[in-house]
């Protein structure tokens, strides 16, 4: 008993001197490089996050989810310097826990969450913006997700690319790279094209090629497919021009809403209308 008390002695001594450290278990500290499931952890530079969101043109309307949060760093610039919506998925359960007291010490807990989860199985599809810092191997294996999410999904990538989906920017600063995408509406094929105005109505075929964001195509003119000029995709957005068979040039722009696109036309002639395709 009196040893037992003797023993106690010092340890009640130190309990005194240090009441803090009797309390609270040492605080979790990250170590930089430390490894993670699929790729290890290492903080994306505070210039590059601003970068990053605002390539992405991130708005308090948006949810930006990055994967493979970290210490939630990004998902935090975007509640806090944006005023989005944003979520943090991070696999190690002692970072994310680390990263989700991160967003409540940055006052930013009503509008950014850290879940701990893996990324290859969390759903992530209602992201309007996501960021990622992994690999190249892992941004391809994310790809058809990705590009199966909402046309317009915007998705930016710290130093990594998406292969042969090209960026549709690529900012750099101090040697390190981010690439910027919009995710594209599917226009692969063959389309009922029914344009109205000008005090005419033409139905004809459009047939377009489709190869991640860009687009070439023709339109069926008469006994001929007239080539389409200046095609473009943004996300939902479409544009394009043919030259028609009198030789007046049309230029097209309008939206695509699953199998149906609709918008305007103006030519250079100074006719004006509208036009709707369905897919065939
Ligand atoms: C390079 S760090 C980037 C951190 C943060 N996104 C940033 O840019 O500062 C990658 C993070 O992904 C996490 N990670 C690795 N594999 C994962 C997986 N399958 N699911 C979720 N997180 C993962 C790691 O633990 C690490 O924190």
């Amino acid at each position: 008993m009196h040893l037992l008390r003797l023993a106690a002695a010092p340890l009640a001594a130190l309990l005194l001197a240090f009441p803090a450290a009797a309390q609270k278990p040492a605080a979790y500290e990250p170590q930089v490089g430390q490894a993670g499931k699929d790729v290890i952890w290492v903080p994306t530079p505070d210039e590059v996050v601003e970068r990053m969101l605002r390539m992405a043109q991130v708005t308090a309307n948006d949810y930006v989810i990055d994967l493979g949060a970290g210490n939630g760093k990004i998902a935090i610039a975007a509640a806090k310097l944006f005023g989005a919506r944003a979520l943090g998925i991070e696999y190690n359960p002692e970072m994310a826990k680390h990263a989700q007291e991160n967003v409540e010490k940055a006052g930013v807990g009503g509008r950014a969450r850290i879940q701990q989860g893996d990324i290859f199985v969390t759903d992530f599809t209602q992201a309007s913006v996501i960021t990622m810092y992994l690999l190249p191997a892992l941004n391809l294996k994310l790809r058809p997700q990705i590009l199966a999410m909402r046309p317009g999904t915007r998705v930016v990538s710290h130093s990594f690319t998406m292969d042969d989906w090209e960026a549709d920017e690529t900012s750099s600063m101090d040697g390190r790279r981010a690439y910027f995408w919009v995710v594209p509406a599917n226009v692969q094929g063959a389309w009922a094209l029914e344009v109205t105005g000008g005090g005419a109505s033409d139905k004809t075929e459009l047939t377009l090629e489709q190869k991640y964001q860009k687009i070439e195509g023709n339109v069926g003119l008469g006994p001929l497919q007239g080539g389409l000029r200046d095609a473009r995709l943004r996300g939902f957005n479409i544009s394009f021009a043919y030259v028609d068979m009198k030789g007046v040039r049309r230029d097209f722009t309008g939206r695509v809403s699953g199998g149906r696109m609709e918008g305007s036309f103006r030519a250079d002639n100074g006719s004006e209308g509208r036009w709707v395709a369905t897919r065939k």
